[in-house]
Order: structure tokens, then C-alpha cells, then sequence
């Protein structure tokens, strides 16, 4: 291993295998990269569960415009405008991109795309594939390109577990291997871990998710932003697995409705009902159900007997759980599904660290502002991944450097999920949040398999501590308005560590006057 090792130093690598990741690697060719993938490719990739699609403006009642105003509506006052309307303007080209690829996009029997509607959307503009079936046909056209790609060398099964940083500059990834330590030494790395779903108890995201990125990030001193805004998917199958499968927003899009156990649909005097933005709609589900009712997505009569064809995963789901959708309601329950926070990343994806760019859910570029709006997440990632892989290839390739060989346990989330769960949820309060803040500090510190999901939690907890307002999917009970001003978060790991100490010393001091 180790004279490959060799051989590649200076290659730009890649950290995740996802969308963002596979796509950064293939505009880089002709240029050799590295990219270091956890599971084998597309194993343990949430963007292979997607099932929305990526928002575009293609209808002919629609322009980016109007995509643009969607977004900064839901984004409830924190979307970057200039950025999300250079993204928004790129979303044809990034579907003309995937398409090349080899992508299938479902289409009308002329050919051109079809075009679905999720909620918080004015029109119909979610491209799709398989009907509910798109990140899985991306993930297989991408893993296809990339296998078969010279430029691109995978190593699979490989966890980077730390980045070399010498004055704020990127030497090189610590990495973990079956043997010992590896050390890639490298100037630039771009990362494309996706998100932090193996943090909760209920997650739509795959287990492995855990915040792997955002903590290599933290721990190289990078600058993080707007980490208190944690998306919960309203519709998320409630049953006992987990992750949770996902009902797919575009369900309602073709009609579906909410109703509790009596029949009653609730959401009714709710702006917008069904399709309101994800944040609204979660949330009046989690009332609902504080008060000992339930909550179930009704296909019946729309899409009624189409259903079954325009959203086979979700079908095959309702089967596995003794559901039959053409007679019975399906249960549902709000989950956690993405985060709009990340690595702060200016429009070509470069973090405050030199050499460190991060690309995809990892990313918080601004686009999503305080609540994604559905399916701007895989457009967002298909968008960057050009910007990122032409701003890595006109960057310098870095220098050598020699380091001290590290072990750094593998990260387990698994203890701290009740505790991040009840503090980050829909609905939140100051005095879970400091619970939260107390029992990761001591652990964030530590060399510990949950060090590391601690450090992550920890910054996520500090920064919806510091947020006293309730903004999109940020909901404090204890500071329900909105502030004057949107303002967005910005943290890093050592700030939200002197952050927590002073929580931690001023509970002390309140107990003992006591
Ligand atoms: C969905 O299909 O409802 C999820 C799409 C998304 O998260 O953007």
C-alpha cells in the first residue's frame, strides 16, 4: 500500500463517493485523482435514495426567475440571492450534463423531460428518473462513468479520518486502512461526504451518514455555517425501520393528502395545506402528534390507481410493510432528512481552510437558506461540482510534507443520537440544547470512537443555542418570532468549544447560587 501510496502524492482527492463526489472527479479529467470512498460505490450514498429529483426551470410557463423567488421564499430570509441565482441560471446546462452522461431521465413519449411538482414550488420543475428512482439512476450512469474513467483511481473501503494542516493550509489526508494508518500527502482535497442523518434516531438518510466531512472540516480549523438548520422531511414511513424509508414530497405533488385517524385533514387551514414548505408541514404534523393523534399520507383517490407506477421504490416500501396504498392510509412521521448547514464554502466551493474545498450536502453555499427547497439539493451538487473541479484544477498542487503517523478511532454515533434527537428535533428548547452542549463537551475533547459525531453535534447544538429566534426549520419554542434581522451563522470547532465552556461555567455558578 504504501508505494501507491507514494505515487499518488499530489493528486487532488476526493473524499465520498456520492453525486457531488463522482462529479467533481469526472470534470476534473484529464487530471489523475484520488477519491477515497468509505463503502463501496454508491453502497452507502444517500444521493442513491434520492427520489425527488433536481429542480430546474424548463416549463414553459416557468423561468429562473421564478425558481429563484420559490427558493428565497422557503429559505425564510437567509438564502445568498447572488449565489442562488448563479446556481439556479446554471440548472439546464447541469441536467444537459447528466444526460450526456447517460443519465435516463423519465420523459414524454416526444422526448422532452417531465416535469413534477413537490411542494413550495409554484410550478412543475422536478427533472426525475424511475419515477421515484433518481438518485439511484444517477448513481448508476456516475458509477459507470467513473469506473471506466483512466483519470480516476476509487479506493474503497478507506475512511479519511483526519486532514494535515500547517498554517491553514492542506498538506494531506489522514486515512484509515486494515493495517495501520495511511498518509496521503496532497494540497488539495475537496470534500463530498454528504450529511449527518446517523445523528438522529429517525433518519431518511443512511446510517453511515454521520457528519464525517463537517468534522475533518472542524478539526482543520475550517469555518462552518448556518449548522442549525436541520431539514426533517415530513413524510417519512412510520414503521420500525431504520433509517426510515422516505415518501417522496412528489407524492403529494400528484394530489395525496394528509389525514389523521378520523379521516380529518388537518393541514387544511395551513397556507398552501399539503404542499406548504417542508418546514411548515413538518411541523404541524409534530403538533398533531404531541397531542396523541396520527398522521397518515392518503394515495388513494390521487394518485390512486397510478401510484404503484409513478413511484415504484415508494410502493415496494408500503408492500414490505404490510401496506397495500390502493386500500390502506399510509403511516407517516416527520424525520430527519438533510442539513442546509455545512462547510462554508465561497461559489467555487473553497473553505476558509487553503487547499480545502467541500462540495454537496457537506457544503453550505447559501442556496438553501434556513429551509431547502425539494430538489434544489441534487442541483445544488451537480451545478458545483463543475465550479469545484474547475477552481481545484487552477489551484497550486501544494507542497510535501512529512507527518506524524495518527490513529484516530473509527467515529460511532450510536450513544449520542437520544440526546441530539431530543435536542435538535422539530421543535426545540434552550434547556435541551444546553443538556446537549454539557454532555458533548467532554467527549468532543476526547480520542474517542464518539469524539468526533460529538464535536459535529456539539457545534450544531451551540450554534441553534446561539440562534434566539425561530426561522425555517430552526423552531425555538422558548424564542418562537422571528428576528429583525436574518442573519446568517457562522462557527468554528475552537469557537464553539470557548462557546460551550461558558454555558458549561455559568450552569455552575446558577446551581451553586442556588
Ligand atoms: C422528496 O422526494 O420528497 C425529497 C426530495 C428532496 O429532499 O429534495
Amino acid at each position: 500500500m504504501s508505494a501507491d501510496v507514494r505515487s499518488f502524492f499530489g493528486r487532488p482527492i476526493i473524499i465520498g463517493g456520492g453525486i457531488a463526489g463522482l462529479l467533481t472527479a469526472l470534470h476534473l479529467a484529464p487530471e489523475p485523482v484520488l477519491l477515497l470512498s468509505r463503502t463501496p460505490l454508491g453502497a452507502d450514498a444517500s444521493s442513491a435514495w434520492a427520489q425527488g429529483g433536481l429542480a430546474v426551470s424548463l416549463g414553459v410557463d416557468d423561468d429562473p426567475a421564478l425558481h429563484l423567488a420559490d427558493t428565497l421564499a422557503a429559505g425564510d430570509g437567509l438564502c445568498d440571492a447572488e449565489i442562488a441565482t448563479r446556481i439556479l441560471h446554471a440548472a439546464a446546462d447541469a441536467i444537459e450534463t447528466l444526460a450526456t452522461l447517460g443519465v435516463r431521465f423519465d420523459r414524454t413519449s416526444e422526448g422532452a423531460l417531465l416535469l413534477g411538482l413537490e411542494a413550495a414550488h409554484g410550478r412543475r420543475r422536478i427533472v426525475h428518473a424511475g419515477g421515484d428512482g433518481s438518485g439511484q439512476e444517477i448513481m448508476r450512469a456516475l458509477v459507470e462513468a467513473v469506473r471506466s474513467a483512466p483519470s480516476i483511481t476509487v479506493v474503497e473501503g478507506v475512511e479519511a479520518r483526519r486532514l494535515a494542516v500547517e498554517d491553514n493550509t492542506v498538506r494531506g489526508v489522514w486515512a484509515s486502512c486494515s493495517m495501520s494508518p495511511v498518509f496521503f500527502g496532497t494540497g488539495r482535497v475537496v470534500l463530498a461526504t454528504g450529511g449527518i442523518g446517523g445523528l438522529f434516531l429517525d433518519s431518511t438518510n443512511p446510517s453511515g451518514s454521520c457528519g464525517q466531512g463537517l468534522a475533518l472540516a472542524a478539526r482543520a480549523g475550517a469555518v462552518l455555517a448556518d449548522l442549525e438548520f436541520i431539514q426533517f422531511h415530513p413524510t417519512a414511513l412510520d414503521g420500525p425501520d431504520r433509517p426510515m424509508p422516505l415518501i417522496s414530497e412528489a407524492v403529494r405533488g400528484e394530489g395525496a393528502t394528509i389525514v389523521d385517524e378520523t379521516g380529518r385533514r388537518f393541514l387544511e387551514g395551513v397556507p398552501g395545506a399539503e404542499l406548504a414548505p417542508r418546514d411548515v408541514v413538518a411541523r404541524a404534523i409534530s403538533k398533531h402528534l404531541s397531542k396523541g393523534h396520527r398522521a397518515f399520507l392518503d394515495v388513494r383517490e390521487k394518485p390512486g390507481s397510478a401510484f404503484a407506477r409513478q413511484f415504484p421504490t415508494i410502493a415496494s416500501a408500503c408492500r414490505v410493510a404490510g401496506i397495500d396504498p390502493a386500500y390502506d392510509l399510509i403511516p407517516i412521521r416527520p424525520a430527519q432528512h438533510y442539513h442546509m448547514g455545512g462547510v462554508a464554502v465561497d461559489p467555487d466551493g473553497r473553505s476558509s481552510v487553503a487547499g480545502l474545498w467541500a462540495c454537496g450536502e457537506v457544503a453550505s453555499t447559501g442556496l438553501h437558506g434556513a429551509n431547502r427547497l425539494a430538489s434544489n439539493s441534487l442541483t445544488e451538487a451537480v451545478v458545483c461540482a463543475r465550479w469545484v473541479a474547475e477552481s481545484v484544477a487552477g489551484s497550486p498542487i501544494g507542497v510535501r510534507t512529512r507527518s506524524k503517523a495518527r490513529e484516530i478511532p473509527a467515529p460511532n454515533p450510536l450513544s449520542l443520537r437520544p440526546l441530539l434527537s431530543r435536542a435538535l428535533g422539530v421543535k426545540r428548547h434552550g434547556e435541551f440544547l444546553r443538556d446537549a452542549v454539557s454532555a458533548m463537551l467532554p467527549l468532543a475533547e476526547l480520542h474517542h470512537a464518539a469524539s468526533d459525531p460529538a464535536a459535529v453535534g456539539l457545534m450544531i447544538a451551540v450554534a441553534a443555542l446561539l440562534r434566539e429566534e425561530s426561522r425555517g426549520a430552526h423552531y425555538r419554542t422558548d424564542f418562537p418570532d422571528l428576528a429583525v434581522f436574518a442573519r446568517r451563522s457562522r462557527l468554528t470547532l475552537d469557537g464553539a468549544l470557548a462557546t460551550a465552556r461558558e454555558f458549561a461555567c455559568s450552569s455552575t455558578l446558577e446551581e451553586l447560587e442556588q
